[in-house]
């Protein structure tokens, strides 16, 4: 790795942070990522020594092969140990560090003034008396449990549950339609489903328990009961408790509303009601490293979501280690990681990653900008946030707003920010660390993927010198590549594909119930490479700059979706003969959806028509799809062969004429008219 240049536009780590930082230099960055590469087995043993294990590790500490021309695709870390990853974020906490008394989260609700404190030992009685609720209702190990909830503590308690007892999550975001929600309950088999009665978004009451009704109806429809649906009542929590959160003010007031829940009592179970009786105490389920700890589904380009499998072992050393080293983290900090648990970002640094280290974070319900734009500073004076993880798209969202909304708070206890999923722009990026940080605070611009479980190229904020909008180096134990399109690596200055060389302990170990498609997907294209399937710059300096994706993927405010699932979504209107979607530059989303829809004969397309496709897209998938334009295509450019050429929907939706080369468009003229028909604004 060369040395940044002399005179390069880099910001250097801020000097302050270097004492006492756990990397304090560039030169002890390198030392040890040294030593990950040429001693894994010491460097990884090290860090698995910090924890509990029930039979320790030994043996060969890592097997793997990643090339498929040799045999399957396996990544095995420490097997044969046996641990409880519940057990060494709460009980090793509790009673060998003695945090029990120290605060695991600062829960913020939607309403500013409704908030409250959880404790390690609390948090740790909630999760055996769930857990051994679990347990009760006749989950074991190795089962699958479906969790669709808002943002609050029992998402937490419910998730570290399974955990304790062996059984796998799968976390669905309550942003999920029904329809999603019955398909990754299907997919993985799941038994039981934890939901909760309503919340707020903002001002948007979501009733949850009747979406989740609704996913399963639709499962029921397919032959697959779920036996179990155990409801916790967070909107109407006021009624179980007496003072409090309700509040006499208008905003806290409605939280007292007890909204009608939807109830079928031959599967429905309140929460409150079952934890009642059950004991605080629960033995852990001892696991191998290897055994499988959750799944969460994330976009394929096929259309059809992928439940990415992580495991125990590999999962809890590569979190805790990546949350210590990339947010610096001390014992007395308050970290503050803006993302739904719903996606793999709470669950590698909000949940796993900070629990492990006996962390205090904030656990934040609602929106950034809501009631006010300046909430998320509020928020960080009140409990005077240290390291502060969010996306870019909620940077640009708040850049929208100047500088008077954060400048009016203080924001003095900032040390550290953060970015992650997607590409962050310079602009942002200097607006997050001028306005944001006040110049004094490094931004970590973390790579990572739901597949990689943690950070695989970030700085270390007291040794990288930072580029803005670069990931810059790999993560210990992480060799990237750079690939051309014949799969030769490319040294130096290079463009090309992204890939990595070997495994680090975090690494997906297989796609729920389709190992095949797992290897497709990211081991066929380049054999003896993981490939993320995304573009990458390396420069002279040897900084990574990640150039977005290059397969049929979207980036909509860093969460992935495939062409292929919206389009799919759309064709199932009974007006639509054919549907292209191509992904289109976006303000705040980074990127948002432009749909072009052929209709069928005898269809005509209407106002009507559009609202109607947008909320098929809604229902299918989530608000998160919901598409941006639609246009009517009455023919879409294709090859010879049948194939749409995206490239050039690409350039008709951005209004661009540059086409490249169109010799091989059947039938040139659909051009022109598209052109014709464009959208000129999202509605
Ligand atoms: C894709 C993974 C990992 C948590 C959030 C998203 C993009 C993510 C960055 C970054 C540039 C980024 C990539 C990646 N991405 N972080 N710092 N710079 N691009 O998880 O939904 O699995 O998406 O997000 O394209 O492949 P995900």
């Amino acid at each position: 790795m060369a040395l940044p240049a002399e005179g390069d536009a880099l910001f250097p780590a801020p000097p302050s942070l270097a004492r006492g930082a756990h990397v304090p230099s560039l030169a002890a960055y390198r030392e040890r990522y040294r030593r990950s590469l040429e001693e894994p087995q010491e460097f990884w043993g090290d860090i698995a020594k910090e924890f509990y294990w029930r039979t320790q590790p030994s043996g060969s500490f890592l097997k793997y092969n990643f090339d498929v021309t040799k045999g399957p695709i396996f990544i095995e870390w420490m097997k044969g140990a046996t641990t409880n990853i519940c057990y060494n974020l709460l009980d090793r906490n509790v009673n060998e560090k003695k945090l029990g008394d120290k605060i695991a989260f600062y829960w913020e609700g939607n309403e500013p003034g409704d908030s409250t404190v959880i404790s390690y030992s609390e948090l740790l009685h909630q999760v055996c008396q769930f857990a051994n609720v679990l347990r009760a209702q006749g989950v074991k190990k190795g089962d699958r449990v479906s969790i669709y909830m808002p943002m609050i503590v029992e998402l937490v308690v419910a998730m570290l549950a399974c955990a304790r007892i062996g059984a796998l999550h799968s976390i669905v975001f309550a942003g999920f339609s029904a329809e999603s929600l019955c398909e990754r309950i299907l997919d993985s088999n799941c038994s039981l489903l934890i939901t909760a009665d309503a919340f707020y978004r903002g001002d948007k009451l979501i009733n949850l328990k009747q979406i989740a009704d609704e996913a399963l109806q639709k499962c029921r429809d397919k032959d697959a009961p779920l036996r179990t649906c155990i409801v916790v009542k967070h909107l109407g929590r006021e009624a179980l408790v007496s003072g409090g959160r309700c509040g006499k003010s208008p905003p806290l007031k409605r939280l007292c509303q007890d909204v009608p829940t939807p109830w079928d009592a031959g599967v429905d179970r309140w929460w409150h009601e079952l934890v009642k009786d059950a004991s605080k105490e629960c033995e852990p389920e001892w696991c191998d490293a290897e055994d499988e700890l959750f799944v969460l589904y994330t976009s394929g380009s096929t259309g059809k979501p992928k439940g990415v499998v992580h495991t125990v072992g590999g999962y809890m050393i590569f979190t805790a280690a990546t949350f210590k080293y990339v947010f610096d983290h001390h014992p007395e900090d308050v970290y503050w990681c803006t993302a739904d648990i719903g996606w793999i970002t709470g669950h590698s640094y909000l949940t796993y990653g900070p629990l492990a280290n006996g962390a205090t974070s904030v656990l934040f319900e609602g929106l950034p900008i809501y009631p006010d734009v300046s909430r998320m500073w509020s928020i960080v004076d009140k409990y005077q946030v240290t390291k502060f993880y969010t996306a870019p798209t909620a940077i640009r969202l708040l850049m929208k707003f100047g500088d008077e909304p954060v400048k009016k708070h203080s924001r003095k206890s900032l040390k550290v920010l953060g970015t992650v999923g997607e590409p962050i722009n310079p602009e942002a990026w200097l607006w997050y660390y001028r306005v944001v940080g006040e110049e004094r605070c490094p931004i970590v611009d973390t790579f990572w993927q739901t597949e990689t479980g943690g950070h695989v190229l970030t700085p270390l904020p007291a040794a990288t010198p930072m580029k803005p909008g670069s990931a810059t180096f790999p993560f210990f134990g992480v060799v990237p590549a750079i690939l051309d399109e014949c799969g030769e690596e490319l040294e130096g200055e290079a463009e090309g594909y992204l890939v990595f060389k070997q495994p680090w302990p975090g690494i997906m170990r297989t796609v729920y119930g389709n190992h095949e498609r797992f290897e497709t997907t990211y081991f066929k294209k380049f054999p003896g490479y993981y490939v993320t399937g995304d573009g990458c710059k390396r420069d002279k300096d040897g900084y990574y700059w990640i150039t977005g994706r290059i397969d049929d993927m979207l980036n909509v405010s860093g969460h992935l979706l495939s062409t292929a699932e919206v389009e799919s979504a759309l064709v199932g209107h009974a007006s639509v003969a054919e549907a292209a979607v191509v992904s289109h530059p976006h303000p705040v989303k980074g990127e948002c959806l432009y749909c072009f829809v052929t209709l069928r004969d005898g269809h005509e397309f209407t106002k009507a028509l559009r609202d109607e496709l947008r909320n098929q897209v809604r229902e299918k998938i989530g608000p998160i799809a919901t598409p941006d334009y639609i246009q009517h295509a009455p023919g879409l450019p294709k090859t010879r062969s049948g194939k749409i050429m995206r490239r050039i929907l690409r350039q008709i939706a951005k209004n661009d004429r540059e086409l490249g080369d169109t010799s091989t468009v059947a039938d040139p003229a659909v051009i022109s008219q598209l052109f014709q028909q464009r959208c000129e604004a999202a509605e």
